[in-house]
């Protein structure tokens, strides 16, 4: 196959319709159409109000990132699509908009993995990922540790949450404070005003016990359930709640955890780069606790710009792209979305069994 291809990426996992279009590793389009609007007063993503706004917005996205690349959809050597995990209402109209897009082209299709996509988007700013790299993976549906031995190949999990993402949790406890949805940029804003010693919270899964079962798995109910109950006492004793301070301090909690448990499975198994993704890194203590500790245990450490961390089109073509390059046959035409894809699917077969 070329060495630099030309892919569009569409990506409609969750409420933001996405598509990115790149050359090789260059990024020439990043268009995304966002129905969080739309959800923003029921606090949480609605799946039927997310798949109806992907049908309205996926044509005129796809007219935009072509438009903004400069480029006709004849032009355009592949076409990838998130496949899953995800919404699965959400999840099949980008399936079949990307299918329709490959037939009508006559180009080939890439159903891909929605948390390889989150890691191979910082390709784009940071060049190719050769060697074996530690994913970090953070966002609204998932937090996982991801051994990359070949980002076309060989994904393989670590751990994971066992209960609430990372980003479920900021979203929940935003929502606690009284701060809008997505709560993760508003907790970022409201914690640079705060003391991350303020309150000591709860770090899940770090005791001794814990650690032989989940050494690299993570917890984030029981701090959600902590940050509940600090509130409500201090409302029950008729204080006001120091809202930047246990922004700070559960977000400090946050970090602390994800860090520690990111950089002890880089060094247990001789990785020697990590790599941040998804919508949680975009945080700025998260990104800048990695720096430190990564720093201090001799990794490099890699994260893409925060636009590109939240759920968008390019990821997906940078997934594609590197797909394409690395001779992965591409997906058969009647492959399904499939709302649980296993992380370590990173692309769907050539033929459907
Ligand atoms: O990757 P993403 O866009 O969608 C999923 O695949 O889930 O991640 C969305 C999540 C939300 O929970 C949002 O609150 C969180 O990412 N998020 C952040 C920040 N920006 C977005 N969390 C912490 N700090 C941020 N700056
Ligand atoms: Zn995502």
């Amino acid at each position: 196959m070329m060495s630099e291809p030309l892919v569009l990426g569409i990506e409609t996992s969750c409420d933001e319709t996405g598509v990115g279009i790149v050359r090789g590793h260059t990024l020439l389009a990043d268009a995304v159409a966002s129905s969080v609007d739309e959800h923003a007063r029921f606090g949480g993503v609605i799946p039927e109000v997310a798949s109806r706004a992907h049908l309205e917005a996926m044509v005129p996205t796809v007219q935009r990132a072509l438009d903004d690349a400069g480029v006709a959809l004849s032009d355009i050597d592949a076409i990838a699509v998130t496949a899953g995990p995800g919404l699965a209402g959400a999840l099949l109209v980008g399936v079949a908009a990307a299918k329709a897009y490959a037939l009508a082209a006559g180009k080939p299709l890439y159903g891909v993995n929605h948390l390889a996509a989150h890691i191979s988007v910082d390709t784009l700013e940071n060049g190719p990922i050769t060697d074996p790299v530690l994913g970090l993976l953070v966002s609204g549906g998932h937090s996982s540790l991801l051994q990359v031995d070949d980002l076309a190949t060989s994904v393989r999990p670590l751990g994971a949450t066992i209960d609430d993402a990372a980003g479920e949790a900021y979203d929940k406890v935003a929502r606690l404070l009284g701060l809008p949805f997505p709560g993760g940029p508003p907790i970022d804003a409201a914690a640079r005003d705060g003391d991350p010693a303020a309150i000591a919270f709860p770090r899940g899964l770090t005791g001794a016990r814990d650690m032989e079962r989940h050494r690299y798995d993570f917890s984030f109910s029981g701090l959600k359930t902590a940050v509940a109950r600090w509130i409500e006492a201090r409302e029950r004793a008729g204080q006001p709640v120091p809202v930047a301070d246990v922004a700070a301090s559960f977000q400090e909690a946050v970090c602390d955890v994800l860090t520690r448990k990111a950089v002890e499975a880089a060094r247990t198994h001789g990785i020697d780069t990590m790599v941040l993704g998804g919508g949680v890194a975009a945080n700025t203590r998260l990104r800048a606790m990695a720096e430190t500790r990564c720093a201090d245990a001799g990794l490099r450490l890699r994260f893409p710009r925060p636009k590109l961390c939240t759920d968008n089109g390019a990821m997906v073509a940078a997934l594609g792209s590197h797909l394409a390059t690395a001779e992965v046959a591409p997906s058969a035409l009647d492959i399904p979305a499939n709302s649980s894809l296993p992380v370590d699917v990173v692309s769907l077969a050539d033929r459907v069994s």
